[in-house]
């Protein structure tokens, strides 16, 4: 890995807006479903209107001759889609996906909303009128979506230590309460949608994805070709919170359509089927039990969670994430476990585990805290852990005393009365809570190349995407950091599998994985132009070797000269006399555990949320007033991009806590509120002001700026020191979300 010089940084580190901005809000930027081509056709879903049952008689023929209709395609004429071997790794060779049954493979229904036909027409008017006119008769069974779940087979333990049951029993303080968070559906501005091209041996797919390169492995076997005939381009997302990160079955309809049809179909996947067809994070249910000792200290803690999933998937919420090193505590058990039900399959939604594992194991602490009669902020820090006691193993950089002496400090905790209702406020009651959060840092392997072009400007591409967190930028910064440009200068290509294999854009990961490929890019790229210029005619470094060279600020130099004050030649000056219109290196990035695959440290984010509600009883009228977050995120590139990222997570956890759930119907199983309107989501109104505090140490463990990945970890905790806050305001727990008014009215 490239050495950083410790000099004062010039631009990593400085607050910069995002460079893909301009392009934005000037409707430059193309997005997938922007995107349109002569001849494109449109494609329209036909939905079931059942969520358990089979498909008796499929009617297209009345579909077929209206106007514009090229094809209604059903599991008869659509041509073989195959199943794609899931291979669930995170490298060039990963082919993830969620619901792995290829669209209308068979004639049973498993969940309102799967696709049963797809109507082809010359524009979207005729194809939806088509798709409304396909005649589909079912045989319809009960469908189960029970709210209540119970695991459909024998727990699995996912971490233990010690005896957790026996010391639990001996334990002189105790909790055992169960926590339900809803089923969410992510709900990203931009919609689903496919773009397909086919030219007759291979696909260029416009796809909604967090993920091009395991987008093209899955989509190359649900095809059937090879994966050099598949090429995924994703240049702007509007967001995806996971439901994006794989491939869902949409995608395999509007390629096998453009195969068949020989033309380009663009297939959007309407809001409404966003409730239905491209997953959502699943409703989960956890008993937890905390034990402690007289004063405090845990002895045990114990998780038993179950998520439902659906009929033919095991997508487990993997609740137990931080669970097993968030603690100190010598006696620690977690088990999992699912329930089937006819709702399409889960996936993952920002902070996907972590998120609803949080809320339980921090709302517990809240409750133990009380029992206690001690500070939910001294609870924490008395049984704050020296090592990671799950994995046995240091932490790379773990600051979670400070983010939460920080933000009591920040806050005004001191001032905290304990008692329910005790604090008042210009006729309003008070509620002030607090909860500790956490988010795994991974590096994933990845490439990167960077060239200097003739023109003195620089290009980096990288096959990641940017999912509007600010990857571009992220990008731009680290190459101009290390070229000394400014940033309009260098140029940044993401979204493309013919570019160099990028990360996925999930799991925090991008910030942390591309940075030692990016650097050791530009270092080859760097390398090359100054052995180039010992042998270019012409310049003044003649008869020099190239060990007597060096770049710096844009110039190659000479290293006799600079003392001397000499000034050396542009970059591009080099380039232009040898006749070179680039000079390039890649560079790779290693997984986060290299090739021994065991863990040395433990490396995740930490952080804490202090929020304070006012309740207004009289009208049962509740508001998040005030939230102060602070985050141990190793350190931050972007510091703008970095508070957007943290603020925007703050609001997602409080429509978590407060607004959102997929509601679905227990007669039909249909999600009953699948549209913007009654399914609520926190917007400027419910949103308070957010301060949002960067602890800013660098965490070495993942490249060498020591940055971690920040676009989950600020929503991890929000929702338990809301419900902490909700508690200390109306002595009203809520262990169910969201809190309703009428949770409050009890
Ligand atoms: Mo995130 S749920 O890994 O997009």
């Amino acid at each position: 890995m490239p050495e950083i010089k410790e000099a004062p940084m010039s631009v990593v580190g400085k607050a910069t807006p995002r460079i893909d901005g301009p392009r934005k809000v000037s409707g430059v930027a193309m997005y997938s479903s922007d995107h349109r081509f002569p001849g494109m056709l449109f494609a329209v879903p036909v939905c079931a209107t059942i969520s358990n049952g089979t498909i008796d008689r499929l009617d297209v023929s009345g579909a077929e001759r209206m106007p514009g209709v090229r094809a209604v395609y059903h599991r008869a004429n659509v041509g073989k889609l195959f199943r794609p071997v899931q291979r669930k790794d995170l490298t060039a060779d990963g082919s993830i996906i969620d619901e792995q049954r290829p669209p209308m493979e068979d004639d049973v229904v498993r969940y309102w909303g799967q696709y049963v036909a797809v109507a082809v027409a010359e524009t979207f008017e005729q194809a939806k009128a088509a798709a409304d006119a396909v005649r589909v008769t079912y045989t319809q069974e009960k469908p189960n979506v029970e709210t209540k779940l119970e695991a459909e087979k024998k727990p699995e333990v996912e971490s233990e230590r010690g005896d957790a049951e026996k010391a639990f029993a001996g334990a002189a303080v105790k909790v055992d309460q169960t926590y339900v968070t809803p089923a969410e559906t992510h709900n990203p501005i931009e919609l689903h949608a496919s773009v397909a091209l086919w030219d007759g041996s291979a696909f260029t797919l416009y796809e909604t994805t967090q993920a091009v390169a395991n987008h093209r492995n899955v989509m190359a076997q649900i095809l059937g070709v090879a994966k050099e005939n598949v090429r995924i381009i994703s240049k702007f997302l509007g967001s995806g919170f996971g439901g994006k990160l794989w491939p869902w079955t949409h995608s395999a309809l509007a390629a096998a359509a453009a195969r068949n049809l020989g033309a380009p179909v663009k297939l959007v996947v309407s809001r409404q089927m966003m409730f239905q067809t491209v997953g959502h994070r699943p409703r989960t249910q956890q008993r937890v039990r905390l034990g402690t000792t007289a004063e405090g200290k845990l002895v045990s803690l114990q998780q038993d969670y179950l998520n439902h999933t659906s009929m033919l998937d095991d997508y487990k919420e993997e609740c137990g994430e931080a669970t097993a090193f968030m603690y100190s505590t010598p006696n620690l058990k977690v088990t999992s476990g699912l329930a089937r039900r006819n709702i399409g399959t889960p996936t993952a939604m920002r902070g996907p585990g972590a998120v609803p594992g949080l809320y339980a194991i921090e709302s517990a602490m809240d409750e133990l805290a009380i029992a206690l009669k001690m500070d939910p902020v001294e609870l924490r820090l008395l049984n704050e852990p020296k090592i990671d006691e799950g994995l046995g193993v240091p932490f790379s950089s773990r600051h979670q005393v400070e983010c939460l002496k920080t933000g009591a400090e920040r806050f005004g905790w001191s001032k905290r009365t304990p008692g329910v209702a005790s604090m008042k406020r210009d006729g309003l009651t008070l509620g002030w809570g607090v909860a500790g959060c956490s988010w795994i840092a991974q590096r994933i392997p990845c490439t990167a190349t960077v060239a200097l072009r003739d023109d003195g400007t620089a290009r980096v591409a990288c096959g990641t995407q940017d999912i509007g967190t600010g990857t571009y930028t992220v990008l731009a910064l680290i190459v101009a950091e290390r070229l000394g440009l400014p940033i309009e200068k260098v140029e940044v290509v993401l979204g493309d599998t013919s570019l160099p294999m990028g990360p996925v854009s999930g799991g925090s990961m991008v910030t942390g994985s591309v940075i030692p490929a990016v650097l050791e890019a530009t270092e080859k790229a760097i390398e090359t132009l100054v052995s180039n210029a010992a042998k270019i005619q012409g310049l003044p470094f003649a008869g020099h070797k190239p060990d007597e060279l060096y770049y710096d600020a844009g110039r190659v130099r000479l290293k006799s000269d600079a003392a001397a004050g000499g000034g050396g030649i542009a970059f591009e000056e080099v380039l232009k006399k040898g006749n070179l219109s680039a000079i390039s290196g890649s560079g790779k990035s290693e997984g986060t555990f290299g090739a021994e695959g065991k863990a040395k440290f433990s490396t995740h984010s930490f952080g804490a949320h202090f929020v304070e509600v006012t309740w207004q009883a009289e009208i049962a009228r509740l508001r998040v007033n005030r939230v102060v977050s602070v985050i141990d995120g190793g350190r931050i590139i972007n510091p703008l991009a970095g508070r957007n990222q943290i603020e925007g997570a703050v609001v997602m956890g409080i429509g978590m806590a407060m607004l959102e759930a997929t509601e679905y119907d227990h007669r039909s199983g249909a999600p009953l509120n699948s549209n913007l309107a009654d399914y609520i989501v926190a917007v400027n109104a419910d949103v308070p002001k957010l301060e949002v505090h960067f602890l800013d140490y660098p965490d070495k463990a993942l490249n060498a700026y020591g940055a971690r990945g920040i676009g989950e970890i600020g929503l991890a905790g929000v929702a338990a020191a809301i419900t902490g806050a909700v508690y200390h305001a109306t002595g009203v727990r809520v262990r169910e979300l969201p809190v309703r008014i009428e949770h409050l009215l009890a």
